[in-house]
Protein backbone atom coordinates (compact mmCIF):
# COMPACT_ATOMS: atom_id res chain seq x y z
CA UNK A 1 0.00 0.00 0.00
CA UNK A 2 1.16 3.69 -0.88
CA UNK A 3 1.37 6.60 1.88
CA UNK A 4 1.57 10.14 1.54
CA UNK A 5 1.53 13.37 2.88
CA UNK A 6 -0.56 16.48 2.33
CA UNK A 7 -1.68 19.85 3.65
CA UNK A 8 -4.87 20.23 1.95
CA UNK A 9 -8.07 21.82 2.48
CA UNK A 10 -10.81 19.06 2.96
CA UNK A 11 -13.69 21.49 1.37
CA UNK A 12 -12.08 21.39 -1.75
CA UNK A 13 -10.52 18.31 -1.85
CA UNK A 14 -11.28 15.60 -3.88
CA UNK A 15 -10.82 12.19 -2.91
CA UNK A 16 -12.89 8.68 -2.51
CA UNK A 17 -13.21 8.81 1.42
CA UNK A 18 -12.35 11.61 3.70
CA UNK A 19 -11.45 10.36 6.74
CA UNK A 20 -12.76 12.58 10.12
CA UNK A 21 -12.34 11.87 13.68
CA UNK A 22 -15.13 12.13 16.15
CA UNK A 23 -15.05 12.02 19.80
CA UNK A 24 -17.07 11.71 22.50
CA UNK A 25 -19.68 12.95 23.16
CA UNK A 26 -20.54 13.81 19.61
CA UNK A 27 -17.76 16.13 18.86
CA UNK A 28 -16.01 16.58 15.63
CA UNK A 29 -12.12 17.52 15.15
CA UNK A 30 -10.81 20.72 13.87
CA UNK A 31 -11.38 19.14 10.18
CA UNK A 32 -14.70 17.87 11.10
CA UNK A 33 -15.76 21.22 12.53
CA UNK A 34 -14.82 22.94 9.10
CA UNK A 35 -16.67 20.05 6.95
CA UNK A 36 -19.73 20.19 8.92
CA UNK A 37 -19.45 24.17 8.11
CA UNK A 38 -19.32 23.75 4.35
CA UNK A 39 -21.83 21.00 4.72
CA UNK A 40 -24.33 23.46 6.32
CA UNK A 41 -24.26 21.94 9.75
CA UNK A 42 -25.32 18.38 8.04
CA UNK A 43 -21.98 16.77 9.31
CA UNK A 44 -23.62 17.58 13.18
CA UNK A 45 -27.43 16.72 12.36
CA UNK A 46 -26.34 13.34 11.12
CA UNK A 47 -23.94 12.77 13.94
CA UNK A 48 -27.20 13.78 16.58
CA UNK A 49 -29.54 11.28 15.13
CA UNK A 50 -27.81 9.19 17.38
CA UNK A 51 -25.99 7.10 14.46
CA UNK A 52 -22.38 8.14 15.74
CA UNK A 53 -21.10 9.55 19.40
CA UNK A 54 -17.33 9.11 18.34
CA UNK A 55 -17.34 6.09 21.15
CA UNK A 56 -13.57 4.33 20.57
CA UNK A 57 -15.03 1.11 17.46
CA UNK A 58 -17.76 3.15 16.06
CA UNK A 59 -17.37 4.37 12.08
CA UNK A 60 -19.81 6.20 9.71
CA UNK A 61 -19.53 6.25 6.32
CA UNK A 62 -21.64 8.91 4.84
CA UNK A 63 -21.97 9.38 0.87
CA UNK A 64 -22.58 12.86 -0.90
CA UNK A 65 -22.13 15.39 1.44
CA UNK A 66 -23.17 18.46 1.08
CA UNK A 67 -20.47 21.39 0.00
CA UNK A 68 -17.43 19.36 -0.60
CA UNK A 69 -15.85 17.62 -3.07
CA UNK A 70 -14.99 14.49 -2.00
CA UNK A 71 -17.08 11.19 -2.82
CA UNK A 72 -17.27 9.85 1.08
CA UNK A 73 -17.14 10.89 4.73
CA UNK A 74 -15.38 8.00 7.11
CA UNK A 75 -16.25 9.15 10.31
CA UNK A 76 -14.05 7.34 12.90
CA UNK A 77 -14.86 7.18 16.81
CA UNK A 78 -11.74 8.27 19.26
CA UNK A 79 -13.62 7.38 22.69
CA UNK A 80 -13.97 10.49 25.07
CA UNK A 81 -12.80 14.13 24.38
CA UNK A 82 -9.06 14.79 25.41
CA UNK A 83 -8.40 11.03 26.97
CA UNK A 84 -6.46 9.76 23.92
CA UNK A 85 -3.65 7.89 24.84
CA UNK A 86 -0.90 5.76 22.44
CA UNK A 87 -2.75 2.49 22.49
CA UNK A 88 -6.33 4.18 21.83
CA UNK A 89 -4.70 6.34 19.11
CA UNK A 90 -3.43 2.51 17.53
CA UNK A 91 -6.49 1.18 18.18
CA UNK A 92 -8.45 3.85 15.76
CA UNK A 93 -5.83 3.43 13.42
CA UNK A 94 -7.30 -0.21 13.34
CA UNK A 95 -11.31 0.75 13.18
CA UNK A 96 -9.68 3.15 10.67
CA UNK A 97 -8.47 0.65 8.43
CA UNK A 98 -11.21 -2.00 9.00
CA UNK A 99 -13.76 0.44 7.79
CA UNK A 100 -12.00 0.96 4.84
CA UNK A 101 -11.94 -2.54 3.94
CA UNK A 102 -16.02 -2.70 4.07
CA UNK A 103 -15.95 0.47 1.58
CA UNK A 104 -15.17 0.77 -1.75
CA UNK A 105 -12.83 3.13 -1.58
CA UNK A 106 -9.35 2.70 -3.61
CA UNK A 107 -7.96 5.72 -2.03
CA UNK A 108 -8.56 7.69 1.33
CA UNK A 109 -7.47 10.92 2.77
CA UNK A 110 -7.30 11.06 6.35
CA UNK A 111 -7.36 14.00 8.63
CA UNK A 112 -5.87 11.87 11.66
CA UNK A 113 -3.05 14.12 12.63
CA UNK A 114 -5.42 16.55 14.20
CA UNK A 115 -6.39 13.89 17.43
CA UNK A 116 -4.37 15.11 19.90
CA UNK A 117 -2.15 12.39 21.64
CA UNK A 118 -0.79 13.85 24.76
CA UNK A 119 3.16 14.00 24.27
CA UNK A 120 3.01 12.52 20.55
CA UNK A 121 3.52 14.76 17.70
CA UNK A 122 2.61 14.60 13.95
CA UNK A 123 5.75 12.53 13.07
CA UNK A 124 4.60 9.78 15.60
CA UNK A 125 1.07 9.90 14.77
CA UNK A 126 2.42 9.62 11.00
CA UNK A 127 4.60 6.60 11.75
CA UNK A 128 2.22 4.66 13.36
CA UNK A 129 -0.38 5.23 11.36
CA UNK A 130 1.49 3.51 8.93
CA UNK A 131 2.63 0.74 11.31
CA UNK A 132 -0.85 0.16 11.86
CA UNK A 133 -2.26 0.23 8.81
CA UNK A 134 0.11 -2.02 7.01
CA UNK A 135 -0.45 -4.76 10.29
CA UNK A 136 -3.88 -4.70 9.49
CA UNK A 137 -3.57 -5.23 5.84
CA UNK A 138 -0.81 -8.06 6.37
CA UNK A 139 -2.20 -11.38 5.06
CA UNK A 140 -1.11 -15.28 5.44
CA UNK A 141 -2.65 -16.75 2.67
CA UNK A 142 0.32 -18.45 0.92
CA UNK A 143 -0.98 -22.02 1.57
CA UNK A 144 -4.58 -21.37 1.02
CA UNK A 145 -6.40 -22.18 -2.41
CA UNK A 146 -7.93 -19.44 -2.56
CA UNK A 147 -7.03 -15.95 -1.26
CA UNK A 148 -9.98 -14.26 0.73
CA UNK A 149 -12.20 -12.17 -1.64
CA UNK A 150 -11.57 -8.77 -0.73
CA UNK A 151 -13.50 -5.78 -2.36
CA UNK A 152 -11.89 -3.32 -4.52
CA UNK A 153 -8.45 -2.81 -1.90
CA UNK A 154 -7.47 0.29 -0.45
CA UNK A 155 -3.66 1.31 -2.94
CA UNK A 156 -3.27 4.46 -1.04
CA UNK A 157 -3.58 6.31 2.03
CA UNK A 158 -3.06 9.98 2.37
CA UNK A 159 -2.42 11.81 5.76
CA UNK A 160 -3.01 15.25 5.91
CA UNK A 161 -0.39 17.26 7.93
CA UNK A 162 -1.11 20.31 9.53
CA UNK A 163 1.57 22.63 7.79
CA UNK A 164 4.43 22.66 5.31
CA UNK A 165 6.85 22.63 8.04
CA UNK A 166 5.41 19.17 9.21
CA UNK A 167 6.30 17.60 5.66
CA UNK A 168 10.06 16.37 6.32
CA UNK A 169 9.37 14.98 9.61
CA UNK A 170 6.43 13.35 7.88
CA UNK A 171 8.09 11.85 4.98
CA UNK A 172 11.22 10.26 6.80
CA UNK A 173 8.24 9.03 9.09
CA UNK A 174 6.69 7.49 6.17
CA UNK A 175 9.70 5.84 4.84
CA UNK A 176 10.85 4.53 7.87
CA UNK A 177 7.37 3.03 8.69
CA UNK A 178 7.63 1.59 5.57
CA UNK A 179 10.67 -0.02 6.08
CA UNK A 180 9.53 -1.42 9.78
CA UNK A 181 6.38 -2.67 8.14
CA UNK A 182 8.35 -4.99 5.54
CA UNK A 183 10.62 -6.38 7.91
CA UNK A 184 7.35 -7.07 10.79
CA UNK A 185 6.04 -9.06 7.12
CA UNK A 186 9.02 -11.03 6.41
CA UNK A 187 9.28 -12.27 9.94
CA UNK A 188 5.53 -12.36 10.80
CA UNK A 189 5.18 -15.02 6.76
CA UNK A 190 8.88 -16.74 8.77
CA UNK A 191 6.93 -17.13 11.96
CA UNK A 192 3.27 -18.55 10.47
CA UNK A 193 4.75 -20.84 7.71
CA UNK A 194 4.03 -24.06 9.34
CA UNK A 195 7.40 -26.04 10.46
CA UNK A 196 7.25 -28.83 7.62
CA UNK A 197 8.08 -26.09 4.97
CA UNK A 198 10.45 -23.88 7.57
CA UNK A 199 12.91 -25.87 8.27
CA UNK A 200 16.69 -25.33 9.32
CA UNK A 201 17.64 -25.19 5.50
CA UNK A 202 14.14 -22.62 5.25
CA UNK A 203 15.75 -20.10 7.13
CA UNK A 204 19.05 -19.74 5.97
CA UNK A 205 17.68 -19.93 2.10
CA UNK A 206 15.85 -17.07 3.00
CA UNK A 207 18.31 -15.57 4.89
CA UNK A 208 20.71 -16.27 1.62
CA UNK A 209 17.95 -14.67 -0.61
CA UNK A 210 17.98 -11.35 1.49
CA UNK A 211 21.40 -11.08 0.97
CA UNK A 212 21.58 -11.46 -2.44
CA UNK A 213 22.03 -8.03 -4.38
CA UNK A 214 22.85 -6.01 -1.47
CA UNK A 215 26.34 -4.99 -1.70
CA UNK A 216 26.60 -4.15 2.47
CA UNK A 217 25.11 -7.20 3.41
CA UNK A 218 26.66 -10.66 3.81
CA UNK A 219 25.68 -14.10 4.36
CA UNK A 220 27.42 -17.47 5.75
CA UNK A 221 25.89 -20.72 7.06
CA UNK A 222 27.10 -22.71 9.31
CA UNK A 223 26.93 -26.76 8.88
CA UNK A 224 26.77 -29.02 11.95
CA UNK A 225 30.14 -30.35 10.58
CA UNK A 226 31.51 -26.62 11.02
CA UNK A 227 29.50 -26.27 14.72
CA UNK A 228 31.64 -29.64 15.56
CA UNK A 229 34.65 -28.41 14.88
CA UNK A 230 34.32 -24.66 17.13
CA UNK A 231 32.70 -27.06 20.20
CA UNK A 232 29.48 -25.94 19.97
CA UNK A 233 28.24 -29.32 21.62
CA UNK A 234 25.04 -27.78 23.47
CA UNK A 235 23.74 -26.47 19.76
CA UNK A 236 24.19 -30.05 18.92
CA UNK A 237 22.67 -31.50 21.23
CA UNK A 238 19.92 -30.33 20.39
CA UNK A 239 19.64 -31.02 17.25
CA UNK A 240 21.18 -34.50 17.75
CA UNK A 241 17.39 -35.62 17.77
CA UNK A 242 16.17 -34.51 14.68
CA UNK A 243 16.32 -35.17 10.79
CA UNK A 244 16.52 -31.99 9.84
CA UNK A 245 20.07 -30.57 10.03
CA UNK A 246 20.93 -27.05 12.27
CA UNK A 247 22.26 -24.42 10.33
CA UNK A 248 24.24 -21.32 12.12
CA UNK A 249 23.16 -17.98 10.19
CA UNK A 250 25.01 -14.98 9.80
CA UNK A 251 24.28 -12.31 8.84
CA UNK A 252 26.62 -9.13 8.24
CA UNK A 253 25.54 -5.77 7.70
CA UNK A 254 28.28 -2.88 7.32
CA UNK A 255 26.73 0.34 6.58
CA UNK A 256 29.35 1.94 8.91
CA UNK A 257 32.87 2.01 8.90
CA UNK A 258 35.29 -1.09 8.77
CA UNK A 259 36.29 -0.76 12.44
CA UNK A 260 32.78 0.13 13.88
CA UNK A 261 32.13 -1.99 16.34
CA UNK A 262 28.78 -3.82 15.58
CA UNK A 263 25.30 -3.85 17.09
CA UNK A 264 24.88 -7.84 17.41
CA UNK A 265 21.34 -9.52 16.99
CA UNK A 266 21.25 -13.36 17.96
CA UNK A 267 18.10 -14.91 17.73
CA UNK A 268 16.36 -18.14 18.37
CA UNK A 269 15.50 -20.43 15.60
CA UNK A 270 13.93 -23.46 16.84
CA UNK A 271 11.52 -24.24 13.81
CA UNK A 272 9.61 -26.74 15.70
CA UNK A 273 9.56 -27.21 19.78
CA UNK A 274 8.04 -30.65 20.20
CA UNK A 275 10.24 -30.79 24.17
CA UNK A 276 12.29 -33.21 22.80
CA UNK A 277 12.48 -36.65 25.41
CA UNK A 278 11.00 -34.77 28.22
CA UNK A 279 7.89 -34.30 25.37
CA UNK A 280 5.48 -31.80 25.65
CA UNK A 281 1.45 -32.39 26.27
CA UNK A 282 -0.27 -32.59 22.97
CA UNK A 283 -2.72 -29.02 23.76
CA UNK A 284 -1.53 -26.50 21.14
CA UNK A 285 1.86 -27.82 20.52
CA UNK A 286 1.03 -26.79 16.59
CA UNK A 287 1.91 -23.75 18.59
CA UNK A 288 5.76 -24.35 19.16
CA UNK A 289 6.25 -23.51 15.19
CA UNK A 290 6.29 -20.25 16.25
CA UNK A 291 9.53 -20.97 18.51
CA UNK A 292 11.84 -19.56 15.67
CA UNK A 293 9.80 -15.84 16.29
CA UNK A 294 13.76 -14.91 17.41
CA UNK A 295 15.39 -15.80 14.65
CA UNK A 296 12.75 -14.49 12.54
CA UNK A 297 12.53 -10.98 14.38
CA UNK A 298 16.09 -10.78 13.37
CA UNK A 299 15.79 -11.05 9.82
CA UNK A 300 12.92 -8.46 9.81
CA UNK A 301 14.99 -6.00 11.36
CA UNK A 302 18.00 -7.14 8.82
CA UNK A 303 15.94 -6.32 6.39
CA UNK A 304 14.16 -2.77 7.68
CA UNK A 305 17.84 -1.75 8.43
CA UNK A 306 19.21 -1.93 4.87
CA UNK A 307 16.17 -0.90 3.65
CA UNK A 308 16.92 2.57 5.26
CA UNK A 309 20.59 2.03 4.61
CA UNK A 310 21.59 3.10 8.24
CA UNK A 311 25.20 3.85 8.58
CA UNK A 312 25.92 1.40 11.51
CA UNK A 313 27.47 -2.20 11.42
CA UNK A 314 25.14 -4.96 12.26
CA UNK A 315 25.31 -8.61 12.86
CA UNK A 316 22.86 -11.26 12.75
CA UNK A 317 23.43 -14.67 14.27
CA UNK A 318 20.56 -17.15 13.95
CA UNK A 319 20.96 -20.52 15.59
CA UNK A 320 18.28 -22.67 14.17
CA UNK A 321 17.07 -26.07 14.85
CA UNK A 322 13.94 -28.72 15.39
CA UNK A 323 14.06 -30.05 18.98
CA UNK A 324 13.13 -33.58 18.42
CA UNK A 325 12.65 -37.00 20.72
CA UNK A 326 14.49 -39.58 18.85
CA UNK A 327 16.55 -42.77 19.26
CA UNK A 328 19.75 -40.39 18.97
CA UNK A 329 17.94 -37.38 21.03
CA UNK A 330 19.38 -35.86 23.85
CA UNK A 331 18.05 -37.63 26.87
CA UNK A 332 17.56 -35.77 30.86
CA UNK A 333 20.34 -36.02 32.58
CA UNK A 334 22.98 -35.85 29.80
CA UNK A 335 25.93 -33.67 30.15
CA UNK A 336 27.71 -31.71 27.02
CA UNK A 337 30.12 -29.55 26.62
CA UNK A 338 29.59 -25.67 25.32
CA UNK A 339 31.67 -23.61 23.18
CA UNK A 340 32.88 -21.65 26.16
CA UNK A 341 34.11 -25.22 27.72
CA UNK A 342 31.46 -24.62 30.78
CA UNK A 343 29.97 -28.31 30.88
CA UNK A 344 25.85 -28.20 31.40
CA UNK A 345 24.04 -30.82 32.90
CA UNK A 346 20.14 -31.53 30.30
CA UNK A 347 18.11 -32.14 32.99
CA UNK A 348 15.00 -31.10 31.12
CA UNK A 349 15.11 -31.15 26.81
CA UNK A 350 12.59 -28.86 26.63
CA UNK A 351 14.55 -25.74 27.76
CA UNK A 352 16.60 -26.24 24.45
CA UNK A 353 16.46 -22.37 23.49
CA UNK A 354 19.26 -21.59 25.68
CA UNK A 355 21.16 -24.44 24.95
CA UNK A 356 21.85 -23.47 21.25
CA UNK A 357 21.39 -19.99 22.27
CA UNK A 358 24.47 -19.53 25.01
CA UNK A 359 26.57 -21.12 21.79
CA UNK A 360 25.39 -18.29 19.59
CA UNK A 361 26.13 -16.32 22.23
CA UNK A 362 29.78 -17.40 22.79
CA UNK A 363 30.29 -17.27 18.85
CA UNK A 364 28.98 -13.84 18.87
CA UNK A 365 32.61 -12.56 20.63
CA UNK A 366 34.36 -13.26 17.34
CA UNK A 367 32.67 -9.94 16.36
CA UNK A 368 33.83 -7.51 19.05
CA UNK A 369 29.76 -6.11 19.71
CA UNK A 370 29.49 -3.10 20.93
CA UNK A 371 26.42 -4.65 22.74
CA UNK A 372 24.35 -8.01 21.98
CA UNK A 373 21.15 -8.50 22.33
CA UNK A 374 19.32 -11.82 21.92
CA UNK A 375 15.78 -12.73 20.93
CA UNK A 376 13.86 -16.02 22.45
CA UNK A 377 10.54 -17.65 22.97
CA UNK A 378 12.49 -18.62 25.69
CA UNK A 379 10.08 -19.80 28.47
CA UNK A 380 6.18 -20.10 29.26
CA UNK A 381 6.77 -18.31 32.62
CA UNK A 382 7.27 -15.16 30.72
CA UNK A 383 3.79 -15.17 29.77
CA UNK A 384 2.57 -15.96 33.55
CA UNK A 385 4.45 -12.89 34.93
CA UNK A 386 3.67 -10.27 32.27
CA UNK A 387 1.40 -11.43 30.27
CA UNK A 388 0.88 -10.82 26.79
CA UNK A 389 1.52 -6.80 26.48
CA UNK A 390 5.18 -6.31 27.08
CA UNK A 391 7.77 -8.72 26.15
CA UNK A 392 10.59 -9.34 29.45
CA UNK A 393 13.93 -7.63 28.97
CA UNK A 394 17.04 -8.63 31.40
CA UNK A 395 20.30 -7.87 30.85
CA UNK A 396 24.42 -7.08 32.43
CA UNK A 397 24.43 -3.51 31.27
CA UNK A 398 21.83 -1.02 33.03
CA UNK A 399 22.08 1.59 30.01
CA UNK A 400 21.42 -0.91 27.46
CA UNK A 401 18.46 -2.07 29.34
CA UNK A 402 17.17 1.49 29.69
CA UNK A 403 17.73 2.68 25.97
CA UNK A 404 15.95 -0.68 24.80
CA UNK A 405 12.97 0.18 27.08
CA UNK A 406 13.14 3.70 25.97
CA UNK A 407 13.17 2.58 22.17
CA UNK A 408 10.39 0.41 22.87
CA UNK A 409 7.92 3.20 24.64
CA UNK A 410 8.68 5.10 21.17
CA UNK A 411 7.31 2.72 19.15
CA UNK A 412 4.96 0.86 20.93
CA UNK A 413 6.73 -2.28 20.88
CA UNK A 414 6.57 -2.36 24.85
CA UNK A 415 9.34 -4.03 26.99
CA UNK A 416 9.46 -4.52 30.97
CA UNK A 417 12.67 -5.41 33.14
CA UNK A 418 12.84 -8.18 35.55
CA UNK A 419 15.75 -8.64 37.74
CA UNK A 420 18.97 -10.57 37.23
CA UNK A 421 19.82 -10.70 40.71
CA UNK A 422 22.90 -12.93 41.75
CA UNK A 423 20.76 -14.99 44.43
CA UNK A 424 19.07 -16.41 41.55
CA UNK A 425 22.38 -18.18 40.22
CA UNK A 426 21.93 -20.52 42.73
CA UNK A 427 18.74 -22.05 41.12
CA UNK A 428 20.89 -23.33 38.47
CA UNK A 429 23.51 -25.46 40.65
CA UNK A 430 24.01 -28.82 39.02
CA UNK A 431 25.30 -31.59 41.13
CA UNK A 432 27.53 -33.13 37.97
CA UNK A 433 28.02 -30.78 36.06
CA UNK A 434 29.08 -26.66 35.88
CA UNK A 435 25.24 -25.69 35.72
CA UNK A 436 21.53 -27.44 35.12
CA UNK A 437 19.75 -26.23 31.94
CA UNK A 438 16.86 -25.71 34.30
CA UNK A 439 16.46 -23.48 37.64
CA UNK A 440 13.08 -25.35 39.21
CA UNK A 441 9.38 -23.94 39.15
CA UNK A 442 10.29 -20.41 40.32
CA UNK A 443 11.37 -17.47 38.88
CA UNK A 444 11.39 -19.55 35.18
CA UNK A 445 12.21 -16.25 33.08
CA UNK A 446 14.79 -14.93 35.32
CA UNK A 447 17.03 -18.58 35.49
CA UNK A 448 16.46 -19.01 32.08
CA UNK A 449 18.43 -15.04 31.99
CA UNK A 450 20.76 -16.36 34.62
CA UNK A 451 21.89 -19.62 32.59
CA UNK A 452 22.50 -17.14 29.38
CA UNK A 453 24.47 -15.12 31.13
CA UNK A 454 27.31 -17.07 32.39
CA UNK A 455 28.12 -16.86 28.60
CA UNK A 456 28.14 -12.84 27.72
CA UNK A 457 30.53 -11.58 30.47
CA UNK A 458 32.60 -10.20 27.82
CA UNK A 459 30.27 -7.39 26.04
CA UNK A 460 27.20 -5.57 27.21
CA UNK A 461 24.56 -7.87 26.64
CA UNK A 462 20.18 -7.77 27.01
CA UNK A 463 18.24 -10.45 26.58
CA UNK A 464 14.40 -10.42 25.37
CA UNK A 465 11.74 -13.24 26.35
CA UNK A 466 9.21 -12.73 23.51
CA UNK A 467 7.37 -16.01 24.49
CA UNK A 468 4.40 -13.77 25.19
CA UNK A 469 4.18 -11.13 22.49
CA UNK A 470 5.73 -13.09 19.23
CA UNK A 471 2.33 -14.61 18.30
CA UNK A 472 -1.26 -14.76 18.68
CA UNK A 473 -3.11 -17.77 20.48
CA UNK A 474 -6.93 -18.50 19.61
CA UNK A 475 -9.19 -16.72 17.22
CA UNK A 476 -6.56 -14.30 15.46
CA UNK A 477 -3.10 -16.69 15.76
CA UNK A 478 -0.74 -15.95 14.05
CA UNK A 479 2.43 -14.48 14.19
CA UNK A 480 2.79 -10.65 14.84
CA UNK A 481 5.86 -9.68 14.30
CA UNK A 482 7.48 -8.20 17.29
CA UNK A 483 9.62 -6.82 18.18
CA UNK A 484 10.85 -5.87 14.60
CA UNK A 485 9.75 -2.34 15.43
CA UNK A 486 11.15 -2.26 18.75
CA UNK A 487 14.82 -3.27 17.70
CA UNK A 488 15.15 -1.25 14.67
CA UNK A 489 14.05 2.04 16.61
CA UNK A 490 16.82 1.23 18.98
CA UNK A 491 18.87 0.65 15.61
CA UNK A 492 18.17 3.67 14.63
CA UNK A 493 18.45 5.87 17.51
CA UNK A 494 22.50 4.11 17.98
CA UNK A 495 23.13 5.94 14.60
N1 LIG B 1 9.65 -22.56 23.46
C1 LIG B 1 9.40 -22.86 24.83
C2 LIG B 1 8.83 -21.65 25.61
C3 LIG B 1 7.40 -21.32 25.34
C4 LIG B 1 6.39 -22.15 25.79
C5 LIG B 1 7.06 -20.16 24.71
C6 LIG B 1 5.07 -21.82 25.57
C7 LIG B 1 5.75 -19.81 24.50
C8 LIG B 1 4.74 -20.65 24.93
C9 LIG B 1 10.70 -23.26 25.53
O1 LIG B 1 11.59 -23.97 24.74
C10 LIG B 1 10.32 -24.14 26.65
O2 LIG B 1 9.80 -25.20 26.40
N2 LIG B 1 10.56 -23.70 27.87
C11 LIG B 1 10.22 -24.44 29.03
C12 LIG B 1 11.33 -24.30 30.02
C13 LIG B 1 11.23 -25.22 31.20
C14 LIG B 1 11.40 -26.65 30.76
C15 LIG B 1 12.27 -24.86 32.21
C16 LIG B 1 8.91 -23.87 29.59
O3 LIG B 1 8.71 -22.66 29.54
O4 LIG B 1 8.07 -24.67 30.01
MN1 LIG C 1 11.18 -26.05 24.81
ZN1 LIG D 1 11.48 -23.66 22.74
Amino acid sequence: MEFSLKTSHPVKLRSACLIIAVSEPRKLSTTGQIVDKASKGSLLKIIRRGDMDGRSGQSLLLHNLPGIQADRVLLIGCGKDGDMNETAFIKTIGNMSAALENCGASEAHAYITDIPVKGRDVRWKVQQTVLKMSHCQYRFEQLKSNSSDKKKALRKLTMNVPGKRDLAAGESAIEQGIAISAGISIARDLGNLPSNICTPSYIAKQATALAKGQKKLKVTVLEEADMRKLKMGSLLSVSAGSRQPAKLITLQYQGGNKKDQPVVLVGKGVTFDTGGISLKPGAAMDEMKFDMCGAASVIGTISAVVAMNLPINLVGIIPTTENMPDGLATKPGDIVTSMSGQTIEILNTDAEGRLILCDALTYAEKFKPRCVIDIATLTGACIVALGKIPSAVLGNHPALIKDLIQSGNQIEDRLWELPLWDEYQEQLKSNFADMANIGGRDAGTITAACFLSRFTKKYKWAHLDIAGTAWKSGEAKGSTGRPVSLLTQFIINQT
